[in-house]
């Protein structure tokens, strides 16, 4: 008989997005009328087409492979060259990272969950509340946790906690650990870091020998100049860093899967015996034996993301989504609720009234307005009493949600 990975039984029911989907789809069963009237402001997925600097670059690379002359088959694993490079020039200018630091994939969700490859057993890791539920959930499926209790925090992970108070931003913890996850701009609270808040972290990391893994996946919608786009900005973070990032939300690749995972080769994890072992070279391996890259007209398109008319064409759907986020912003604002994220990010966080739990606000959208929102005791235990709307929509839907809104608190 096969045995099984047991830790998987340790995980709550179901992936946050997906139970919503379970319960909107319950939801129209019984509402047959009102499903055409739902818009989807749950999980944070674009709605805007693919730049035409993209499509045309994939297209060429479809062309391409069905030439014999220019047909390509397995690709290098770690990515094209081209890509690899045009990264570097663009995203890494000046903060010292070479094109062979940096990895592409087929997606910052998948990287952010396989990271846990190449570290063993045993690290103490530190994780904020609320928190994109992948960080954790990988965590329990690798074994590194107990199990859940009520509020659906695992035992063995430190969460820090991130409310208003402390801006969202996490306070450093108290004791040792060994890999810290960070998210900034913020999913789901949509607040950022600063420069000196990210240094603090750094220096945590440095003194405690830890890593920090840096989701920045959503770093295209900073909008104020004084925020840092990667950790790799702050001194001494090629040390003990290793960064996310992702097509997804800046070129609109949610459905056409392209990111990419920079590690630097002087980040360094040790061996039972105290021995430095390289990151870069375990990942690069990993890489190897479990990954073939990510598809050549994929990789075309994603490098098109960096010519004149790609960002051009990115810097209008930012613009757009940003809009949508200063709307909802301001809808949540008059209606008397209390508003965060959503300047420098597609997230806008907002407290549920008084009393009113984050399901049941859920609940509330879902029944009265017929607006998906997001939880957020979906993302952790802090993320309760909060909801999270996604700005990721069309102009009309935003509108028509901001009505509701009125509507639903008038
Ligand atoms: C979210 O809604 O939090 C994101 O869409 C999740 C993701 O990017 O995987």
């Amino acid at each position: 008989m096969a045995s099984i990975n047991a830790n998987f039984l340790k995980l709550k029911a179901g992936y946050l997005f997906p139970e919503i989907g379970r319960r909107v789809g319950a939801f129209t069963d019984e509402n047959p009328d009102l499903a055409a009237r739902i818009i989807r402001c749950g999980i944070g997925d674009v709605t805007e087409p693919l730049p035409e600097a993209v499509r045309r670059a994939m297209h060429e690379g479809v062309d391409e492979q069905g030439n014999r002359e220019t047909f390509k088959g397995y690709g290098p694993e770690q990515g094209y060259a081209f890509l690899r490079e045009a990264i570097v020039e663009n995203q890494y200018a000046d903060l010292g990272i070479n094109a062979d630091e940096v990895f592409i994939s087929d997606g910052s969700k998948c990287d952010s969950g396989n990271i846990l490859d190449i570290f063993g057993a045993g690290n103490r890791i530190a994780v904020t509340d609320p928190v994109y539920p992948v960080y954790v959930d990988t965590n329990v499926m690798a074994g590194n946790t107990g199990e859940a209790d009520e509020s659906g925090s695992y035992e063995g992970l430190l969460y820090l906690p991130c409310t208003a108070e402390n801006g969202f931003v996490a306070d450093l913890p108290q004791e040792k650990v060994d890999l810290i996850y960070l998210c900034f701009p913020n999913n789901p609270t949509g607040t950022v870091a600063t420069k000196e808040q990210l240094k603090s972290w750094v220096d945590y990391a440095k003194a405690n020998d830890a890593i920090i893994l840096f989701d920045a996946a959503y770093e295209a919608f900073i909008q104020d100049p004084a925020i840092p786009h990667s950790i790799f900005e702050i001194e001494g973070a090629r040390d003990c860093a290793i960064e996310f990032r992702s097509f997804s939300k800046n070129g609109g690749f949610t459905g056409v899967r392209c990111a990419y995972t920079v590690i630097p080769k002087t980040v360094t994890g040790s061996t039972a015996d105290g021995t430095r072992v390289p990151l870069h070279q375990l990942w690069s391996r990993r890489h190897s034996t479990k990954f073939n890259g990510a598809s050549y007209p994929v990789q075309k398109g994603a490098a098109a993301v960096f010519s004149p008319e790609g960002k051009a064409q990115v810097a209008a759907l930012i613009e757009h989504y940003m809009g949508n986020a200063a709307l909802l912003r301001e809808a949540c604002r008059k209606a008397g609720l209390s508003v965060y994220g959503g300047e420098n990010a597609p997230y806008v966080w907002v407290a549920c009234p008084e009393g009113v739990g984050s399901w049941d606000m859920f609940d509330k959208m879902l029944q009265e307005a017929q607006v998906v929102i997001t939880p957020g005791a979906g993302f952790g235990a802090a993320g309760e009493g909060y909801f999270r709307i996604s700005a990721f929509n069309s102009r009309a839907n935003v509108e028509e949600v901001c009505q509701r809104i009125a509507t639903v608190f008038g």
